[in-house]
């Protein structure tokens, strides 16, 4: 059954339309990738999925229910998480501190409990830590959980943003280019602790644009470009489409990297 469905959704800006009557429906239990070069509407796509933007037309079903529009807190809170491109952490707080902040996000406490250290405040805070113990674990973050974010290779930041998003319990979890700036290596790991996720329960939605990552990892693929989808399919047969690699070899963003 599809978990997220957008149906012809479209969202414009000032006459860029950088969504174009997008369509793509994720089930439970993928690795699901969106592709395509550079300002294609990768980020805008997540960016109405969590309720950043509003589209101007088109459904966005989430369990049968349209979420498009909605509050990005109520679009959280119904189990949605997200990451972002650029890497937001509290630099001088430490792994173990940056991920139950993405708990307290959906902790029932109220200031009330905390000040007063009511039972139930410490219950919740004592589960609270439980479960960053085990995204810590989870993440191969353990060993890193009371080291200052700031002082921490970028490979282990991004993996301690993952395990924030991961605090919040989602049942859908969404990746905007995950690998940008890792090193073959972090990358591995990022792809190993992705498939971790999956099998944790967690259905993921990724934008990448290392194209060996992408292939080796996720069951189905939208590309998409100037805001339309051009093709849709299993990794072996997006791989063989003329016309996504027409795209690729079109866009300049097509560099040669050696990393
Ligand atoms: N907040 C915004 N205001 C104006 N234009 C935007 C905004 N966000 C994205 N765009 C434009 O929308 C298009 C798609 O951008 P984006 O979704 O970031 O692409 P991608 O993530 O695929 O690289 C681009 O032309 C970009 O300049
Ligand atoms: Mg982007």
């Amino acid at each position: 059954m599809s978990l997220l469905e957008l149906k012809s959704v479209t969202k414009v800006f000032g006459g860029v339309v950088a969504m174009d009557k997008l369509s793509f429906s994720v089930n439970e239990g993928d690795i699901y990738g969106i592709i395509g070069p550079n300002g294609a509407g990768k980020t805008t796509a997540f960016n109405c999925i969590t309720g950043i933007y509003k589209p101007e037309e088109g459904e966005i079903i989430w369990k049968g229910e349209n979420i498009a529009g909605m509050h990005p807190c109520d679009i959280a809170g119904k189990g949605i998480v997200r990451t972002f491109q650029n890497i937001r952490l509290f630099g001088k707080m430490s792994v173990a501190e940056n991920i139950i902040s993405g708990r307290h996000q959906k902790s029932k406490q109220t200031w009330f409990q905390g000040l007063f250290s009511t039972p139930f405040y410490k219950k919740d805070e004592k589960e609270n830590w439980l479960k960053v113990k085990d995204i810590m674990k989870l993440m191969g973050l353990s060993e890193y959980a009371t080291i200052p974010t700031q002082s921490l290779a970028y490979g282990i930041q991004r993996r301690v943003e993952i395990g924030r998003a991961l605090a919040t319990e989602p049942e859908l979890l969404i990746l905007d280019e995950p690998a940008a700036g890792l090193n073959e290596k972090e990358t591995f790991e990022l792809m190993e602790l992705i498939k971790r996720i999956k099998d944790s329960g967690i259905t993921v939605l990724l934008i990448e644009h290392d194209m060996d990552m992408v292939m080796q990892l996720v069951n189905k693929i939208t590309v998409i470009n100037f805001g339309k989808k051009i093709s849709e399919g299993d990794p072996e047969y997006i791989q063989s489409d003329p016309v996504v690699i027409e795209a690729y070899l079109g866009s300049e963003d097509d560099e040669e990297e050696e990393n």
